[in-house]
Parts: C-alpha cells; sequence; structure tokens
C-alpha cells in the first residue's frame, strides 16, 4: 500500500483578459496565472480498498464536497484507464485555500492528485494533459504550475519565467459563484476593465498592466465586493485586484515593501485572514 503526499498551491490571475463568449458557451480568455504557496491545500492519498473514499477537512473546507462531486474524485475516476487503482483510493484532503474565492482551490487539488499519482506509477504527466483539460478550465495551469500565459478558455497554457512575486491574498467573508460572474460579464455587454495596475517590473516582458476584466461583473453581483476592496486599498496603501471570478484580491507587493507589516495592517482594518505567499517556479 503507497501513501503518498500532494501539495496544491493556490492559483491567482495577475492578468485576465476575457476576449469574447465561445459557441461551447465558455469565454476566450488571455491572461496570465501563477501558483502562490500561500494558501495551499495538502492531500494525502492511500492506495488500496475499492472505490474513492475522499475526508474533507480543515480551516476552509466549509462548502467543499467530498462525494463523486469533487474534482478529486473526479479526476480519480478520469485517471483509472491510464493508471489503474487511480480510482482504489482513500484521500485525505485538508483544506486552506477557501472555497468560492477565484482561487481555483478544486482544480488545484485535481492538479495535484493527477501530478502525485501519475508520478508514483512512473506515468510521465504529459499523458494526463486531457484529462486535465476535461476536469475543468483552471486545471491544466494547475497541473502546469509556476507561471504561465494562459488562452482558449484557459486550457492553452504556455509556461512564462517570472521571478518570485510577494503577494498578499485577501478573502472578504462572502464567496462568489464562477458561473454567475460569466453570466453577468455577458449580460453588462462583455465589459473590459478600465481598472490597472502597472505590471512589477519582473512581468513587463509579459505584460505591461495588471488588470482583471471580471472584475466589474463580480462587483456587479456582489456590490459589497467594491466597499471591500477601496477599503483594502487603503489600509495596504496598494492597489488590489480580483482574484478569477473573486471573491479574493490579491495585492502584488514590490520588492522593499514590508510586506508582512501590509499584511498585518489589512488584517487590522478589515478583520479578515491575509495570505501572504510567494509565487512558485513550475512543479514539474
Ligand atoms: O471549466 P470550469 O468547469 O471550471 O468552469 C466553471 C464555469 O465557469 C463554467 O461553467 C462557465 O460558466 C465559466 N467559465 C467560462 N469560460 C471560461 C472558464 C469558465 O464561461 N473560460
Amino acid at each position: 500500500m503507497t501513501v503518498l503526499e500532494a501539495v496544491a498551491p493556490a492559483k491567482l490571475t495577475l492578468a485576465l483578459r476575457v476576449l469574447g463568449r465561445r459557441d461551447d458557451g465558455f469565454h476566450e480568455l488571455d491572461g496570465l496565472a501563477v501558483t502562490v504557496d500561500e494558501p495551499h491545500d495538502v492531500l494525502r492519498i492511500r492506495s488500496g480498498g475499492s472505490g474513492v473514499r475522499l475526508r474533507v477537512r480543515g480551516r476552509a473546507s466549509t462548502g467543499v464536497p467530498a462525494g463523486d462531486d469533487n474534482l478529486v474524485a473526479r479526476a480519480a475516476h478520469l485517471l483509472e484507464p491510464i493508471v489503474p487503482g487511480a480510482s482504489d483510493v482513500e484521500v485525505v484532503l485538508d483544506k486552506g485555500i477557501p472555497a468560492g474565492a477565484g482561487l481555483g482551490g478544486g482544480s488545484s487539488d485535481a492538479a495535484a492528485f493527477l501530478r502525485a499519482v501519475t508520478a508514483g506509477a512512473g506515468v510521465g504527466v504529459g499523458t494526463v494533459l486531457d484529462v486535465a483539460a476535461r476536469l475543468g478550465s483552471d486545471v491544466p495551469v494547475c497541473l502546469h504550475g509556476g507561471s504561465a500565459r494562459m488562452r482558449g478558455r484557459g486550457d492553452v497554457v504556455e509556461p512564462v519565467a517570472i521571478p518570485a512575486l510577494r503577494v498578499l491574498i485577501v478573502v472578504p467573508p462572502f464567496t462568489l459563484s464562477t458561473p454567475a460572474v460569466y453570466r453577468a460579464w455577458d449580460d453588462l455587454g462583455g465589459p473590459s476593465s478600465a481598472r490597472t495596475v502597472p505590471a512589477p517590473v519582473a512581468v513587463r516582458h509579459v505584460c505591461s498592466e495588471l488588470v482583471n476584466d471580471l472584475e466589474p461583473a463580480a462587483e456587479h453581483v456582489e456590490p459589497r465586493l467594491t466597499r471591500f476592496r477601496e477599503a483594502l486599498e487603503d489600509a495596504a496603501g496598494l492597489p488590489a485586484l480580483l482574484a478569477g471570478s473573486g471573491s479574493a484580491y490579491a495585492v502584488v507587493c514590490a520588492p522593499g515593501v514590508g510586506w508582512r507589516d501590509v499584511a498585518h495592517d489589512v488584517e487590522d482594518a478589515l478583520g479578515v485572514n491575509v495570505h501572504a505567499g510567494l509565487t512558485m517556479t513550475p512543479s514539474a
């Protein structure tokens, strides 16, 4: 019986342009995504037994399904034809990434499962790219890890080299539904966000400014977001951008900024947890 442990980091969009609605109902994207070491989930995978037995625990386990609709369970079933026995596992999923925050927690869990089980079986991760895309738009970029330009519906991933950036991730006490935010983007006529943040020097070879076209749509769906963002920007003294479809915001701190001090200032002012993380290099 094998026991594997895998870390699933949060996924963050530093830039996200939504180019239009596609015939398949998804939206065409062009963005820059990174994985961040905090917050993260941990999976403990024990092979053997019969079927997928999933236990979800941890401080961010609220709202995370433990049944067959969890992306880890779906990943196990889709992996079975490639790695026999992949769906006869006990998985303990320790959640640190909040759900409904736009941080790709479920996608990252599925990607971590695919990476760990294929590596354990001596199967190249290249054999599961198709499985990753079938699981969800964000799973391919999570499977790759590190920094990547993301196109298509999110499944066309091109690695880019970016030195580690310090980011603060700030999660409001309310969540957002990704399909609802994309629907609102359609209803609002497909807006390009006018609110941009100058890109850190280390990122300028990839994009000149950070932006998130889903931000107006998310702030339309959940009007409390706007006040939350303004209070966050006041407390941090730095601009914040919505992470993916929200509800979390990210603040990129330039080298030299006392980022842990900023994190404490924001925690004190807003009364919420702030995750201080570093962007990661690819795991594969
Ligand atoms: O691919 P995934 O299942 O993670 O997507 C969740 C939802 O987000 C989709 O059902 C769709 O409403 C929306 N979405 C989209 N365009 C994308 C990615 C996600 O419309 N590129």
